[in-house]
């Protein structure tokens, strides 16, 4: 089968100032931009990663256009067992999907006010959004009310469709960007272009 960090309450001002992955590739099927020129903006770039990989596609985000890195991190850590892993993950998607019941989160945000929109980062999980990426669009499902919201996910190989009903179940009061990013993780060493492209394709640029 496939093989497969953080803040506690986050200020996200005083989120990391530095930094900013396909097959993958964006998803050029929506089109978002009512006009043809870039729309410049504040952006803040979250994410959840386990094993890095998502953290990477998050810091090149951050880097080319975000202004603010914020890492979603769960109240108990992840075991380091992959096989382990896998079941933990699986029951969690259980008790979301049968009993409205996500995991706990450290990481909340008081508003996203000063942001245009919100770049969300997640790795995919048998073929879901992983949870604690659900768990913090769920808890802040009424503060992102409105707001637009671009996706980026990785996987070993298994498409995103799945994640992007997630994202819009979680989100369902935001405006989703149609235009996603899915990337592999045997291509992360594309990483640069990838983002770069995306990004292009979004015609988004960091407000000075
Ligand atoms: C619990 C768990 C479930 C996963 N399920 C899948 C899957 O269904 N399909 C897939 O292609 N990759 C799956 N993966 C692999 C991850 O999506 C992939 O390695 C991702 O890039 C990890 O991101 P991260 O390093 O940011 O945590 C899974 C990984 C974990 C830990």
């Amino acid at each position: 089968m496939f093989s497969a960090a953080s803040c506690g309450k986050a200020d996200v001002a005083n989120e990391e100032k530095t930094e900013t992955n396909n097959t993958s590739g964006t998803n050029e099927n929506g089109n978002d931009n009512k006009t043809s020129g870039t729309t410049s903006g504040h952006y803040l770039v979250v994410y959840f990663s386990r094993s890095g990989n998502t953290r990477t596609v998050a810091q090149q985000v951050r880097q080319l256009v975000g202004d603010s890195l914020l890492a979603i991190e769960p109240t108990t850590a992840y075991t380091s067992d992959y096989d382990k892993m896998l079941t933990v993950a699986q029951q969690e998607i259980n008790n979301i999907d049968g009993k409205n019941l996500y995991p706990s989160i450290k990481t909340t945000v008081e508003n996203f006010d000063k942001y245009d929109a919100i770049f969300i980062c997640t790795p995919l999980w048998w073929s879901r959004m992983s949870t604690p990426m659900q768990a913090f669009l769920n808890n802040h499902s009424d503060k992102l009310k409105g707001k637009k919201l671009y996706l980026a996910v990785t996987s070993s190989s298994s498409g995103i469709s799945s994640v992007v009903a997630d994202a819009k179940r979680l989100c369902a009061k935001s405006a989703l960007s149609d235009t996603t990013l899915w990337i592999k993780a045997s291509d992360l060493s594309n990483v640069t272009k990838l983002v770069t492209d995306w990004i292009t394709a979004l015609k988004v640029s960091r407000k000075q």
